[in-house]
């Protein structure tokens, strides 16, 4: 399958599995592995199978059923050296990070990659994380004005000389990078994600981002976080792309499906999947009005660690195309893959679910006028 992108067509990125224990917290068998070398023919095998981006994930401490963990960056950057076309996605968090030192890794980056790689600005939910470290934990609002602040700066180092900056978080004086990193005709620097569901993370999206990144969500979720993106990006006078995480059960029935469904969720690892619950409280839930990621997340929602199940692409190959279409109509440019396994399933879903999208799409298309 050709990764050729036309610009209507949706998009597709995977879920780089750099953590240990899979995308599920769960005993189920899961033949994905977090290592190297599992990752670099994977990466091969999403982009010869129509993925067009890879996200990489980032976690410092074992927690939460994940023991092991590559450091994000530096793991994209073996992927995007590894390949050809794909485009992969670091993440990062502000806070950890200052931008102008991953603005100079981004130019770096890009220019061994040709162009391909991008970040996910992620603002944090693991307070651990910051305080292990000795970093102090901002209140959600503040760790998203910090997040705004950093894609303000990043942005502005990547493509202009002598930059100012006077922030409340960052203060930048007559600092030039030299080189840039390349402008090239898909996009004049490396991408920027902003990944979250809440108001704050709605803003900064709109306001910021090139991309925003929801975690899953049925329909109506999916166009009430549109909506608000659209109306911020629009007082801004810009436009943002909109991408949506949804855990991927494609089988040849629908029954094989769903019983796999049926068995993450039995076999979930419930100390983890509670912990990983207590320790989320400081994402959606701490905001006054608790839009944001994991508010209303059942137990069962949680075993996939980003709401992957309440997407619902779950079926037969013809269910899960109808679906992604569905979405597309309602304004979704991407959708981000999680498996169970990965290898295998990426090459199923480049042979029997990606056709059918863009059948389908095509078929949706209004005719051209001659
Ligand atoms: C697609 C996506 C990917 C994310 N990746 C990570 C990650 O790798 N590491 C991390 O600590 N948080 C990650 N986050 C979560 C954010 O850091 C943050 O906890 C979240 O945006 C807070 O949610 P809220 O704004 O809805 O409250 C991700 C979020 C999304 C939507």
């Amino acid at each position: 399958m050709s990764t050729d992108s036309i610009a209507d067509e949706i998009k597709f990125a995977y879920w780089v599995p750099n953590v240990s224990g899979g995308l599920v917290t769960s005993t189920i068998e899961q033949r994905t592995d977090w290592g190297y070398d599992y990752n670099i023919k994977l990466a091969q095998t999403a982009e010869n199978n129509g993925f067009e981006y890879a996200l990489s994930q980032v976690r410092y401490e074992a927690s939460y059923g994940a023991e092991y963990q590559h450091e994000s960056t530096s793991f994209s950057l073996a992927l995007l050296l590894a390949t050809q076309r794909l485009k992969v996605i670091a993440a990062v968090h502000p806070g950890l990070w200052h931008p102008a030192v991953l603005a100079k890794l981004g130019a770096t980056a890009d220019h061994l990659s040709k162009g391909r790689f991008a970040i996910n600005v992620v603002s944090g939910w693991f307070k651990d994380e910051f305080t292990h470290l000795g970093e102090p934990w901002l209140e959600h609002d503040e760790r998203y004005r910090r997040s705004g602040e950093f894609l303000e700066v990043i942005r502005k180092i990547w493509t202009e000389d002598n930059v100012d900056y006077r922030g409340d978080f960052y203060r930048i004086h007559d600092f030039t990078l030299k080189p840039k990193p390349l402008n090239t005709p898909e996009r004049p620097n490396p991408e920027l994600f902003q990944g979250g569901n809440s108001t704050a993370a709605r803003n900064n999206g709109g306001r910021f981002a090139d991309w925003y990144f929801s975690n899953g969500k049925d329909f109506d979720g999916v166009t009430e976080q549109i909506d608000d993106l659209r109306a911020v990006a629009q007082a801004h006078n810009r436009s943002v792309k909109f991408g949506l995480n949804g855990f991927i059960i494609a089988r040849d029935t629908e029954k094989e499906a769903r019983d796999t469904l049926r068995e993450i969720v039995e076999k979930a690892n419930r100390p983890a999947v509670e912990g990983f619950r207590d320790a989320v409280q400081q994402a959606g839930n701490s905001t006054g009005d608790k839009k944001g990621m994991w508010a209303d997340s059942k137990f069962e929602d949680l075993v996939q660690y980003n709401d992957g199940f309440k997407t619902q692409l779950i079926g037969t190959p013809e269910q899960i195309a109808e679906r992604i279409v569905a979405y597309k109509r309602l304004g979704v440019d991407l959708i981000l893959g999680g498996f169970l396994h990965f290898q295998e399933e990426i090459e199923y879903f480049g042979e029997k679910v990606l056709p059918l999208v863009r059948e389908l799409e095509a078929s949706q298309t209004p005719a051209a006028v001659l």
